[in-house]
């Protein structure tokens, strides 16, 4: 069974523009939102804004293949791309997933967090992506 929210991950064109939208508009503090980091890897850029109770993961594309031009493109200025909720094991929530008979696009790999993700089709899930992310071990909230 899937665990807490994690995040809920929104690409935007601009992270920069995002983050005073955050700020500007929603009053986040500007400690709350993190520094914008790059993950070659999935082919994004990302920041977190942290709210109380979960993050707000703002995408922007990293690189001409960008898993998420696509998105972009059909959204240029942005929109909720996917949900991302909490598991223990990323594999065994793998293999569970394979038999329930979802379809998992990608084999874990390390996410934002640092610690393996893996994206359910949203064929699945009533056209929403879905994240599972292995909770970060210590992590007991
Ligand atoms: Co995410």
């Amino acid at each position: 069974m899937i665990g807490r929210l994690n995040h809920v991950g929104i690409a935007v064109p601009s992270i920069e523009a995002a983050k005073e939208t955050y700020r500007d508009l929603y009053g986040v503090t500007a400690d709350a939102i993190t520094d914008t980091k790059e993950l070659p890897p999935q082919g994004v850029k990302y920041a977190f804004v942290n709210l109380p109770n979960c993050q707000i993961e703002l995408i922007e594309p990293l690189g001409a293949d960008s898993p998420i031009k696509n998105f972009l493109e059909k959204n240029p200025t942005g929109g909720q791309h996917h949900v991302c909720f909490e598991v223990p094991d990323i594999y065994a929530a793998r293999d569970e997933m394979v038999v329930r008979g979802a379809k998992v696009l990608n084999e874990p790999r390390i996410g934002a967090h640092g610690t393996p993700v893996i994206f359910i089709h949203p064929r699945n899930s009533n056209g929403v992506l879905i994240e599972l992310m292995e909770t970060p071990k210590g992590d007991h909230r």
